[in-house]
């Protein structure tokens, strides 16, 4: 995907299906790619201009700092995207493996998991602190995962039975400060933290378990689970309420938030064949729905 002047990279969207925040302190989490969700990011070859400015200009310094080649001023930068911004969905983490890969083909190089994984690592240790590296994870592989901080990612086969809503609350929320405001939270009791961490880590196995046996009914209960452990550490709005709760009057057989919460972005599951009908049952009840189908991957890219 590269013309010699110009070249692209692209990322999905990602969902944590369980497990959010808690996967921070070391809790297994789950999480999803959305394959109709993606990041497309275009580097062309430019005379030297202005620095870029944002994020795009902080994750262009980090390419250019871990593999030298192009600077970033000798770059034009366009970004397509399909995911919103601040909406627990990745797009940080989609933005920086798709730039990375841009740069590595535009650079003349293959763009390697393992120098994508790491330059992506390093961008969002500059947006959010102290990821994870589950979105950069999901976003590289474009599979679904069940990520443990220091544990090799382990591929959870996804059986398409499962119908998949996205919806958005429009409520844009810095994953950095929600973050934050867990960590004074566990601070606060941490007795009362590890039990919920121990609830969330058991509601992994059980949606690692779903996700393969394309169980709609279990993992509508772990959505369920899920959306109540995430309510007890403060990231659950009304805005959040409000669309969980159209979720679940339209039919779905669970609905969480996911991600960093505080805003950001609803999931909802129901058997595949009945997706478009709470799809347009959430949309009359006034939800931006912006995804809707069976789970699926998304066409890995990078390994050559
Ligand atoms: C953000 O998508 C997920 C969080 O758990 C943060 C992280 O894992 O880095 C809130």
């Amino acid at each position: 995907m590269s013309s010699g002047r110009s070249a692209v990279g692209r990322a999905p969207a990602k969902a944590i299906v369980v497990g959010e925040h808690f996967v921070v302190y070391g809790c297994p989490a789950v999480a999803v790619p959305i394959p109709d969700l993606v990041l497309q990011a275009t580097l062309s070859r430019r005379d030297p201009g202005p620095p870029h400015a944002g994020h795009v200009g902080a994750c262009l310094a980090v390419l250019h700092e871990r593999f030298g080649g192009l600077p970033p001023e000798s770059l034009d930068v366009s970004v397509k995207s399909d995911i919103p911004w601040g909406s627990g969905l990745g797009s940080s983490a989609a933005l920086s493996v798709a730039l990375a890969r841009a740069y590595l083909r535009l650079c003349g190089r293959k763009p390697f998991a393992d120098d994508v994984r790491e330059a992506s690592l390093a961008c969002e240790r500059i947006a959010h602190g102290r990821p994870s590296g589950i979105d950069t994870e999901v976003a590289l592989t474009g599979m679904a995962l069940r990520f443990e901080r220091g544990k090799p990612p382990v591929p959870v086969p996804i059986n398409g039975r499962i119908g998949l809503i996205v919806a958005d609350t429009g409520v844009a929320s810095p994953t950095s400060e929600m973050v934050a405001a867990v960590a004074a939270r566990r601070e606060a009791d941490r007795a009362e933290f590890d039990r919920l961490l121990q609830a969330a880590a058991q509601k992994a196995d059980e949606a690692e378990n779903a996700l393969a046996l394309g169980d709609t009914d279990s993992l509508g209960s772990v959505l369920i689970a899920g959306q109540a452990l995430l309510d007890e550490i403060g990231v659950v709005t009304e805005e959040v309420r409000r669309v969980v709760a159209a979720a679940r009057e339209a039919g779905a057989l669970g609905a969480k938030v996911t991600g960093a919460g505080g805003g950001g972005a609803v999931l909802a599951v129901h058997q595949v064949g009945s997706i478009p009908g709470v799809a347009a049952r959430m949309r009359s009840d006034n939800v931006r729905v912006i995804s809707a189908g069976p789970l699926g991957e998304f066409e890995p890219e990078g390994e050559p």
